[in-house]
């Protein structure tokens, strides 16, 4: 297992670049396949989930190269519609290639798929799309089915905007005949970033980015370019890291947009913030207010950024109530933030974090994404040495992280064993 080492206690400033987005990358890599003609995706992340995703690919039969940040897929050659459960267990986002697979094949044998430890992660509202569009939908032996001789647009109304089948259900439908009418869909950046993918492939997506997403299938869809968006929550952690440790970062090539609803929770804790184009600049105070806090899906605030938020407010001047509304055991990490020192206490989906005015370093373990964002931050403003055991889930989501953290002051090491 390799683990980060943090030497703690180093304000953090300069310039930090953000790299592309990983939820992003996810849906456009597997969407890729369903062009007739190859894609090039351009500022794709350097991060486990990408390259987990192009050996599945490549598993398939599709060619993969990756030329630094730029990702070309050739689906010629693409004939298997059966995903192979070593591979896909490791990502959770390995679900979307059930819509790809039943979009181009009208059949798709997709093992249920893996990813963090934050809880039942159901898929009932992918399967109730596919459904819509005339899939048979069978799941046997932790292995979904679909099958349909034809696909057909339909209205499918959410239950909840998950994010997951909200693409999936565009990815599938974009092949469809006739219109489907999502309602209740994503906001999520990253859906509208697949929409405009699938626009430029020669598919027809409106609203994406609204709660009703129209998708009007066609016959064929051709290869693309497309940039990728950058990874807001990648900003989002190193918007925290600048807080918890009093710094002034600038983080770069963003989309200040996208980021309002941590910018703003920042302010509040008593972050002054700069932001221009594609820039924010973020200058964090001594200690941080503290801040009461709800996630929700976009605009509210993020799941993804709560981990890291909580690890900031441990060290606030008072007390913060941190409620979770999306995942079961999202406050799992919180053991192990009270092991450097912080006071949490967690009632179901809700932790109250009594600030104190230091942590301190210590081993500790992570077990999902973004928990690991949150030790990280923990460990930059904590006295001392911060182990970080798990690394490896980390790098499934951030990019060349203690190339970043060193280039804007901070003292960490990569150990691998
Ligand atoms: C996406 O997960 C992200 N993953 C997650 O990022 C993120 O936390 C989440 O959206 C919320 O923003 C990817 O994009 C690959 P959902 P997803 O479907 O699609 C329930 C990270 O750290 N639900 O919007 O799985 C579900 O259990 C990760 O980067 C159902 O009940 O999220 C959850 O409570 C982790 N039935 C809620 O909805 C369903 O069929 C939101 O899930 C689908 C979801």
């Amino acid at each position: 297992m390799a683990k980060l080492i943090i030497e703690g206690k180093k304000r953090l400033s300069g310039e930090v670049r953000i790299g592309g987005s990983k939820n992003s990358s996810v849906a456009l890599i597997p969407a890729a396949l369903l062009g007739e003609g190859p894609s090039t995706l351009d500022n794709v992340p350097l991060i486990r989930d990408v390259q987990v995703f192009a050996q599945i690919l490549k598993d398939l039969g599709a060619s993969v190269t990756l030329d630094r940040n730029t990702m070309t897929v050739a689906p010629n050659g693409f004939s298997s519609h059966v995903a192979p459960y070593d591979l896909v267990r490791k990502l959770r986002a390995s679900y979307y290639l059930m819509g790809v697979l039943l979009a181009k094949f009208g059949k798709a044998e997709v093992g249920l798929p893996g990813g963090c430890d934050i809880g039942p992660r159901p898929i009932d509202q992918h399967l109730k799309g596919f459904r819509a569009l005339g899939a048979e939908v069978t799941v046997e032996g932790g292995v979904v089915k679909l099958f349909a001789k034809k696909l057909t647009g339909a209205p499918v109304y959410l239950d909840i905007p998950s994010v997951g089948a909200t693409i999936n259900i565009m990815l599938a439908a974009s092949l469809a005949e006739g219109t489907t009418v999502i309602e209740n869909a994503a906001k999520e950046p990253h859906v509208v970033d697949l929409a405009n993918f699938l626009n430029a492939m020669g598919g027809r997506v409106l609203g994406a980015g609204t709660d009703v997403i129209r998708i009007k299938g066609v016959k064929r869809l051709h290869g693309a370019p497309h940039s990728v968006i950058p990874d807001d929550m990648e900003a989002a952690t190193y918007m925290m890291a600048a807080v918890a440790t009093g710094g002034d970062v600038e983080v770069k090539g963003v989309i200040t947009k996208h980021l309002e609803p941590v910018t703003a929770k920042l302010k509040e804790a008593g972050a002054v913030i700069e932001q221009n184009g594609d820039y924010i600049r973020v200058i964090g105070p001594e200690r941080p207010n503290p801040v009461n806090v709800k996630t929700l899906p976009y605009p509210g605030f993020p799941t993804d950024a709560q981990q890291p938020l909580v690890a900031v407010l441990a060290r606030s001047t008072g007390v913060s109530v941190v409620q979770e509304s999306m995942y079961d055991n999202r406050l799992g990490y919180v053991s192990e933030l009270i092991k450097m020192g912080a006071k949490i206490k967690v009632e179901g989906r809700t932790a109250i974090v009594e600030g104190v005015p230091r942590l301190v370093g210590a081993p500790v373990t992570t077990n999902d994404l973004r928990a690991g964002a949150s030790l990280v931050v923990a460990g930059l403003s904590a006295e001392g040495t911060t182990e970080i055991y798990g690394l490896e889930i980390i790098d499934r989501g951030y990019e060349l992280i203690e190339e970043k953290l060193s280039a804007i002051g901070a003292k960490v090491f990569r150990v691998e064993n």
